[in-house]
């Protein structure tokens, strides 16, 4: 595990720690007797101890109530630290977290929507999580957080770090092809920073050329993960050459892959589905202004073939 960068993440390891050291000494002292009884009472050996016939309270004892303060003691202050994890701090700062095959998205308060984690350092965070698809599980190892996140319903999680940096997170469970490369960052800003940050994040799409602010949102969005720009087939066609060109549909015909054809597929992605290509995609309804529409259009239309 990667250094803790938030105060709970230290009481996770001290309580680890804790166990992991009684499981040792116990471990020691178990298979060390083991041990050292096979051989001085195995059979053949002369040195044999005459059978006891009563019981010995005081050892019994011993080994009761030895383990029955040390599991006690885990359980209440696992109980502590997992109430800890479990409570968010009512003045928690709230970001929306949305995995779906194979990305996180990142929604702040302003409608900001980003590939990785931002936040200021020393302030609660709450993350309030959903998918588009199938389970996905947000996870931090350095922060010692990790929760399954689900289509249909939001699951939470807050951290609070405790030092300036970059932190990865992992999707932790299975959810197809891309699971692996289901990765972002939480970068977390020094005092100030942040603010920063949102304040020029909010304002960059609308201050580039709509073609650049399609590039930008191409990535961003998770575009990327399906369709390529380079020609090579992915889980989606790609969108080298696609505007303006006839596209085969499973239902026959093709179809000129003109503004409003680009548009209905964002947003219905199974209205008009390519032939060869299964029905995957998640609808962008609700998730994609019409200007950031607009601006993915733009993009498309500069990625003509080499001719
Ligand atoms: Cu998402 Cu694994």
């Amino acid at each position: 595990m990667p250094p803790a960068a938030t105060a709970t993440a230290g009481d996770v390891d001290t309580l680890f720690h804790f166990i992991l050291g009684i499981s040792a000494a116990f471990f020691l002292l178990i298979v060390g007797l083991m041990v050292l009884f096979v051989f001085r009472y195995h059979r053949g050996r002369a040195a044999r101890p005459a059978p006891s016939s009563s019981h010995n309270t005081a050892l019994e004892l011993t080994w009761t109530i030895i383990p029955l303060i040390l599991v006690v003691v885990i359980f209440g202050w696992g109980v502590r630290v997992f109430l800890d994890i479990n409570t968010v701090p009512a003045d928690a700062y709230e970001v929306q977290v949305t995995g779906q095959k194979w990305k996180w998205f990142f929604t702040y308060p302003n409608g900001h929507v980003d590939e990785n984690l931002h936040v200021p350092v020393h302030r609660p965070v709450r993350l309030v999580m959903t998918s588009e698809d199938v389970i996905h599980s947000f996870f931090v190892p350095a922060f010692r957080i990790k929760r399954d996140v689900l289509p249909g319903r939001y699951t939470k999680l807050w951290f609070e770090a405790t030092r300036s940096g970059e932190f990865q997170v992992f999707c932790a469970e299975y959810c197809g092809a891309g699971h692996s490369d289901m990765l972002a960052q939480v970068i977390v800003h020094e005092p100030g920073g942040f603010e920063k940050w949102l304040e020029q994040e909010a304002n960059v799409l609308a201050k580039l050329p709509p073609a650049e602010a399609g590039a930008r949102l191409y990535k961003m969005r998770g575009c990327a993960q399906c369709h390529s720009v380079d020609g090579k087939a992915g889980i989606g066609p790609t969108f080298l050459g696609l505007v303006g060109e006839p596209v085969p549909l499973q239902t026959g015909g093709p179809v000129s892959a003109d503004e409003n054809y680009i548009r209905e597929s964002i947003l219905e992605p199974q209205a008009k589905l390519v032939a060869g290509f299964q029905p995957v995609m998640p609808t962008y309804k609700g998730r994609l202004k019409d200007q950031e529409i607009t601006a993915i259009i733009s993009y498309l239309k500069t990625l003509q073939k080499a001719h």
